[in-house]
């Protein structure tokens, strides 16, 4: 189950070198959204930036705000993509009314949204960053993402942080904080990780929360524990698509 906790620090190097799977799906998003090349784009959960990276190659005359919670995400991005001046990094956490300047034509989000509880608050802080009119195009952990893990650590005692919603509370709670022509979709994206990766996974894409809480000794065992448990090195992502318009008013 979940309950409220603020964005954490992530291992940002290691992530970055893992997260292949993950950009690819991310730059898949992109390509179903038709930007203006004028359009000024928040990413939610930016992380080390590589999303924010492809997302500048589409926008020629216009803007990224990179935000993220982490700050050695946020330092990571910071290398990719800061020299760019069309790039404004920021840290905040998405679970709080969010701190931008002026209203964005969309927001895009990858990997990060079932790391955020409380979702009817989370998309109200994002409505009142996107201007009437203006879009959301996400992609996070759905409902049965990554359900033997889940599982495997019911079975050992352990709660997880994730928010892995379904598709009619997501657009009930889309519809209640003022987005319009909702479209919400799960899809099965499975991937398999190097046997020789698997627990530097674990540790640092999957389980950094439950990392977060305990010593480093007893984190490494519970990875391991998680690793011996899997019965191949594979993660059965179901994914939340979202795309979803705001509506001219926003909800209260
Ligand atoms: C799996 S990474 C995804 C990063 C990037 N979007 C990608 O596709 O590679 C999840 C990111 O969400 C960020 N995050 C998690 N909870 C957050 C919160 N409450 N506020 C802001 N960022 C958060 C983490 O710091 C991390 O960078």
């Amino acid at each position: 189950m979940t309950d409220r906790r603020p964005a954490r620090e992530w291992d940002a190097d290691l992530y970055d070198a893992l997260s292949t799977p993950l950009t690819a799906r991310g730059i898949a998003l992109l390509d179903r959204v038709s930007f203006r090349p004028s359009d000024r784009v928040l990413d939610a959960g930016c992380g080390t930036g590589r999303v924010s990276a492809a997302l500048l190659e589409r926008l020629p005359a216009g803007e990224v705000i990179a935000l993220d919670g982490s700050a050695a995400m946020v330092d990571r991005a910071r290398a990719l993509v800061g020299d760019d001046p069309r790039v404004t990094l920021v840290r905040a956490d998405l679970g709080e009314p969010l701190p931008l300047a002026s209203p964005v034509d969309a927001v895009v989000s990858t990997s990060t949204l079932h790391w955020v509880p409380e979702h009817p608050r989370l998309f109200r802080n994002l409505a009142a960053v996107i201007r009437p009119g203006g879009s959301l195009h996400v992609d996070c952990g759905g409902e049965g993402n990554i359900g033997e893990v889940v599982e495997i650590l019911g079975d050992l005692g352990e709660s997880h942080p994730w928010f892995f919603s379904g598709v009619a509370e997501t657009e009930t709670a889309l519809a209640d904080a003022g987005f319009r022509d909702v479209r919400v979709w799960l899809s099965d994206d499975p991937v398999a990780v190097a046997p020789d990766r698997l627990e530097d996974y674990l540790a640092t894409v999957v389980l950094g929360t439950h990392l977060a809480e305990r010593s480093a000794d007893a984190g490494r065992k519970l990875v391991r524990r998680v690793a011996s448990r899997m019965t191949v090195p594979r993660f059965d992502y179901v994914r939340l698509n979202i795309d979803a318009r705001r509506a001219s008013a926003t909800a209260s």
